[in-house]
């Protein structure tokens, strides 16, 4: 396994998504939490300065922590709250350059600048989960971020 994060940290996209890509095809007979599991790993070890990898899923109409990796986080958030829950109401990725200038954004973590949340669909098109990334830097995601990373969450 390690050889697929063996490169270490990059700010290649293409080269995140297909450690992403080999991951995600090996992992097919795993159970689905098991693969969320090392996405996250794999995402926080891939990528230069990022702080926070993990899953939100709806579980019962709202989004309920699911795996990650780096700092705790908070367990539950409410539809159209935050960055993940605006994610999942308005069904598409956000990008927050800056998290203090996105009114009702929730801080899991006060170290948190930027952030990005890529929507995970359903066959129909409903969101069934979201990927939250968080980084320490301002400005830290851009269009390559979110191109790549809805094509991994296409995946799943
Ligand atoms: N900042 C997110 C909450 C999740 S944490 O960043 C891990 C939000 O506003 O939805």
């Amino acid at each position: 396994m390690e050889h697929l994060a063996g490169g270490g940290k990059t700010r290649d996209m293409a080269e995140v998504y297909h450690r992403a890509k080999d991951l995600i095809e090996g992992s097919q007979n795993d159970h689905k939490i098991s693969i969320l599991s090392n996405l996250a790993s794999l995402l926080y070890f891939s990528m230069e300065d990022v702080m926070w990898v993990g899953f939100y899923a709806v579980v019962n109409g709202e989004l309920v922590l699911f795996p990650f990796h780096g700092p705790l986080a908070c367990s539950k958030i409410q539809h159209g709250k935050g960055v993940c829950g605006t994610a999942w109401a308005e069904n598409k990725t956000l990008i927050v350059p800056d998290v203090d200038a996105f009114p009702g954004h929730i801080a899991c973590s006060s170290a948190s600048r930027s952030e990005i949340v890529v929507p995970v669909r359903d066959q129909n098109g409903e969101v069934k989960a979201v990927l939250d990334i968080d980084s320490s830097s301002l400005d830290r995601f851009g269009e390559e971020e979110a191109k790549y990373l809805e094509l991994i969450c296409e995946q799943l």
